[in-house]
């Protein structure tokens, strides 16, 4: 069985990338919902139907784990799914708790009461659904106390990554980091919330300064997955190479992903 890595399109293979890197003997069937791309500008109930498909696609293709490499899926959809449509030998992992739980400096899983923590001051990036979803301060507050977040909704960003324009991707990433630092001159770190903006962030290092801590997902992500895989050696997969399937126009998709991971990647149509 492999294990699943769903994004509505390119930015999970930031996460697929690392993973693979760390185990490259684990197969991963990777989904890209390129044809709803982005999930960014939908409303809750679109994406909880979106996101519930694309991983009961991924049961049929064998995988017991099913990472939603994407935040906007993760802070819309997973609470609801964890509820109400998981099948009982079936696991799906959200890339939130792990990126929460690298900024307030915990060990994976540690689910103790919150506590004052080192940073105060966190700057957070993300798509408009994940913002409007309140779903970091929630998950914070669950384990943190004082820390004050400003949130920039950063439209734009992941279609122009789908699309390849990258000019366009880094100067929306340049405005949209103007606009957070006049609400908040000083952060101490920023947490790049969507998948697809580890893909500049040296623009955002760049744009935000060196005394701003950037942590981006997809290194805390592979990282806490190895933990999981050592505390649930069940769940890690045998079997053959991985597999890259797109709702949209595959040999686009591939072109992109090429780009990006700038290695030959090859996805199917579904
Ligand atoms: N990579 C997704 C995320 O992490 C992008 C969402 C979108 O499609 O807008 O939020």
């Amino acid at each position: 069985m492999a294990i699943g890595i769903f994004d509505s399109g390119l930015g999970g293979l930031t996460v697929f990338d690392k993973v693979n890197r760390c185990l490259p003997d684990l197969p991963l069937v990777y989904f890209a919902d390129s044809a709803h791309a982005p999930y960014g500008v939908r409303d809750a109930e679109d994406i909880y139907e979106l996101t519930t498909s694309a991983v009961s696609y991924l049961w049929d293709q064998g995988c017991d784990l099913v990472i939603l490499a994407c935040n906007t899926a993760s802070a819309a959809a997973l609470r609801r799914m964890q509820e109400n449509s998981i099948p009982p030998d079936k696991r799906v992992l959200g890339v939130f708790v792990p990126l929460i739980e690298a900024l307030t400096e915990r060990n994976w899983g540690d689910n103790s009461p919150p506590r004052e923590v080192a940073v105060k001051n966190v700057a957070l990036f993300a798509t408009p659904a994940t913002i409007a979803s309140r779903a970091f301060q929630r998950e914070l507050a669950f384990r943190a106390i004082g820390v004050d977040v400003e949130a920039q909704s950063c439209g734009g960003i992941v279609d122009a990554i789908e699309e390849g324009d990258l000019i366009l991707a880094e100067a929306l990433v340049r405005s949209h980091v103007s606009a957070l630092l006049r609400k908040m001159p000083k952060p101490q770190s920023a947490i790049l919330g969507c998948t697809h903006y580890p893909l500049l962030e040296n623009v955002f290092q760049s744009a935000l300064g060196p005394n701003v801590k950037v942590f981006s997902q997809a290194n805390i992500v592979a990282e806490s997955l190895l933990d999981y895989l050592k505390r649930h050696p069940n769940m890690f997969g045998v079997g053959e190479l991985s597999k890259f399937f797109t709702t949209g126009q595959a040999s686009h998709v591939s072109d992109r992903a090429t780009q990006f991971l700038r290695r030959q990647v090859v996805f199917e149509a579904l």
